[in-house]
């Protein structure tokens, strides 16, 4: 659909829905749930869940294949402890959880029946988690995360999460893991962010888009050659690994090439918000949006909506803001950019947008959108068919 069309469209859907609201196109979606299965070649699919935020499109996503879609990475314990309550299974826990409290809760799950893998990085988690596995009696699964982060002269490229690198590292404590009877080793799961969560066809800058390639390029290997040495290492050890999990939405062309990998974590393509229009490799529909309302205009060619300012996470920077979708040809300004209140936008013509009309946007990252909102319309040919609870609708807060 053209952009023209796509705001006709999207305006008369929602006619009658007061502003602001967010909504999910579920025509979109399930384009790009087809395409990220297709992506993902004959690897398993998990769904990141912080990049989701609401159950029911993930019932959706897993419900269209679930041959491919198993699993959810869930990114804290209470949050898998709603999901369990949900009803969805096979939950990794993608972070580090210490509090006992909410361990013990999903311990609890455990002891029920449900599949529920725990993350850790060191020996120090895995403490933690076989007391409260041995105090609970209960054999309680592990997953190691190995950083898969790329160290060049002056420049990290990666995260810095776990301090897992080489094998050596890894190896102490696999044997901890291995040797207690409260714990079992399930899998691994390797994160190379700075190949799935990095834009390489930045608009206007050329230069540093070759650059990232050419970096993200050689870390592909490195990443796939460490991943190898710790699945090696392991099965030499004796472990029986159920998964090994690799990368992001960003990552599924070069994350699936891996043999060793059984599965690949995507959320951001579902949705696919602003910062995953800039990859060389892919492009997804735009599935999630919000609307706000113009409310004044200050002067002929600039028209001012209320509210609409809801900046992602992450390094601060311009391509964090939210970004102006529908109508065509908006601008924002930089000195105001999409306000708390107000958000002020230069129009092609002043005759374009009335008081009252609204203004589509998107945000610049995935789930974080539903912190927002307390549902999503779900739109499909041309009408309202579902209205679905966001994580906060539900009452729920997690980060
Ligand atoms: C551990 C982990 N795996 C995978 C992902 C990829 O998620 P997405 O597909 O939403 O980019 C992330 C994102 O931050 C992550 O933290």
């Amino acid at each position: 659909m053209k952009a023209t069309e796509a705001y006709a469209y999207y305006k008369t859907v929602f006619e009658r829905v007061p502003k602001p609201f967010a909504f999910v196109d579920l025509d979109l979606l399930d384009r790009n749930i087809a395409s990220i299965a297709q992506a993902a070649g004959s690897k398993k699919v998990r769904i990141a869940s912080k990049s989701i935020r609401c159950a029911d499109v993930m019932r959706r996503i897993q419900g269209s294949a679930p041959e491919v879609y198993q699993g959810i990475m869930c990114y804290t314990a209470d949050e898998a402890s709603l999901l369990a309550r949900e009803g969805f299974d096979d939950l990794l826990l993608g972070y580090p959880q210490w509090q006992a409290e909410r361990l013990g809760e999903l311990i609890a799950h455990i002891e029920a029946g449900r599949s529920i893998t725990f993350m850790v990085d060191c020996e120090e988690h895995v403490r933690q988690i076989e007391r409260l596995a041995a105090e609970r009696g209960v054999v309680v699964p592990l997953c190691l995360d190995i950083d898969m982060s790329a160290d060049y002269p002056g420049l990290h490229f990666g995260v810095w999460r776990s301090p897992l690198s080489a094998w050596e590292q890894v190896r102490p404590v696999a044997e901890r893991i291995m040797a207690s009877p409260w714990l079992k080793l399930e899998g691994i799961m390797g994160y190379e962010a700075q190949v799935a969560g990095v834009g390489d066809n930045m608009p206007g800058k050329p230069l540093k888009n070759r650059i990232i390639r050419w970096l993200k390029k050689r870390s592909v290997s490195e990443v796939a050659s460490r991943r190898r040495e710790v699945v090696d290492g392991l099965v030499q050890l004796g472990a029986e690994l159920r998964f090994v999990n690799a990368g992001g939405t960003g990552s599924l062309d070069s994350s699936r090439l891996e043999p060793c990998v059984t599965e690949i974590t995507a959320g951001s393509g579902f949705y696919a918000p602003g910062l995953f229009d800039h990859y060389a490799a892919f492009r997804y529909e735009p599935a999630a949006a919000y609307a706000v309302e113009v409310v004044r205009r200050p002067r002929p060619d600039i028209v001012t909506c209320m509210g609409g300012g809801y900046t992602a996470s992450g390094a601060v920077g311009a391509e964090k803001g939210a970004k102006v979708y529908l109508p065509e040809g908006l601008e924002q300004f930089p000195l105001e950019g999409a306000g708390e209140v107000q958000t002020p936008l230069r129009v092609k013509s002043g005759d374009q947008l009335a008081i009252g009309d609204p203004v589509f946007f998107r945000h610049a990252k995935a789930g974080e959108l539903c912190e927002r909102f307390m549902k999503l319309y779900a739109v499909s040919k041309g009408q309202i068919v579902a209205e679905y609870a966001t994580y906060r609708g539900m009452g729920a807060c997690f980060v």
